[in-house]
């Protein structure tokens, strides 16, 4: 081998995984709320959790499908009762997202967990919003919030949702559509997210995570949404794989949370290379770290390492695929672009 050639050999992985600078676009801020967090914020504000302890409550994340899931994740949530607790919260994710070298989040956040329990919307966003100006200020992490849908429960009760946030507008971006996939399609919701566009929201939703792949085709052509959260199933449908390669809709996939939810049996089963490979604009997300076991380098660490065949020419391209997808201005996504290059340049030296 010449000499030049030996001296300026591709960084092996995962160094570049673990340094380069990435945006994520599909954390849910209560899937954050790790069992330590969880116990403090129960003793804070009195609130009796069914677990004894810590390791009580994470010996119960053995999860069967997404609803075994969210029945613990609403638990756990049911700690959030004042603005500093979800400042507390969001703190916490930003200090590890920091850690993993996350330039930009758009968090998702579900007020109606919050509002049932008479926790005011104002508590909610204002918490979560100081948090974002402090991580910006400390650690320069762009973030932006997207208030998600419970889509379990009703359109009237989305748009009284809506309704309620609106004095807190300037305080997030767009709206979403989480919770119990499977019998809930996205049509439920089609005449809230055309009030959500009128109101110049950013439209996202999950879809073909636990639902058929038509559960995408509707998300698309009934919500009118920019990106799809999960997506996966799209496998199940060439004619979809090609629509969205050829509209490159983003895709923000979470690999650690497709095998925690057993919708693949390992991640050497999960699809994204094949998506990869198929032109789409696929991202690599945590979804919700603190119950899947990581947050976004560890996506990727354990992604790459169950598919030797992805190298550095996927890392990076996932990589600039986060900020292609996220809601940024063109200007922004370029500099990103270019402190992506400058890092995988360095690690190559
Ligand atoms: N899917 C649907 N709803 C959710 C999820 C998820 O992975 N996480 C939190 N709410
Ligand atoms: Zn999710």
């Amino acid at each position: 081998m010449a000499a030049d050639t030996a001296s300026r050999k591709p960084p092996t992985l995962p160094a570049p995984l673990r340094r380069m600078p990435t945006a994520e676009l599909h954390l849910h801020i209560e899937g954050s709320l790790e069992p330590e967090l969880i116990v403090r914020l129960a003793q804070r504000n009195g609130v009796t959790l069914p677990f004894a302890s810590v390791e009580a409550l994470r010996a119960a994340y053995a999860f069967t499908d997404l609803q075994s899931f969210l029945d613990l994740y609403y638990a756990g949530a049911s700690v959030l009762l004042k603005e500093e607790d979800f400042f507390d919260m969001a703190w916490a994710y930003f200090e590890r997202a920091a850690a993993d070298n996350v330039v930009h989040a758009e968090i998702f956040f579900d007020p109606q967990t919050h509002t049932a329990r008479g926790v005011p919307m104002a508590a909610v966003i204002q918490g979560l919003a100081h948090a974002a100006r402090r991580a910006h200020a400390e650690y320069g992490i762009g973030s932006a919030l997207i208030l998600c849908f419970l889509r379990h429960l009703s359109e009237d009760e989305a748009f009284a949702t809506l309704e309620a946030a609106l004095p807190h507008r300037h305080h997030f971006i767009g709206v979403g559509l989480d919770s119990s996939e499977r019998g809930h399609p996205p049509e439920k919701f089609t005449r809230v997210f055309a009030r959500a566009r009128e109101l110049g929201l950013h439209c996202v939703a999950h879809a073909g995570e636990e639902g058929p792949a038509a559960y995408i085709e509707t998300a698309l052509d009934l919500l009118k949404v920019e990106r799809v959260d999960h997506g996966v199933r799209c496998t199940e449908s060439p004619a979809l794989i090609e629509r969205l390669a050829r509209q490159r809709v983003p895709l923000t996939v979470c690999p650690l949370s497709n095998v925690k939810l057993c919708v693949y049996p390992d991640l050497a089963a999960h699809p994204l290379p094949a998506l990869l490979d198929a032109g789409l604009c696929v991202t690599v997300n945590s979804d919700d770290p603190a119950y899947f076991g990581g947050y976004v380098v560890d996506n990727y660490l354990q992604l790459f390492a169950a598919h030797p065949r992805l190298g550095m020419q996927q890392a990076r391209q996932l990589a600039f695929n986060s900020f292609e997808a996220s809601f940024v201005d063109t200007a922004q996504k370029a500099r990103w672009a270019r402190e992506l290059d400058a890092v995988i340049e360095r690690l190559s030296g």
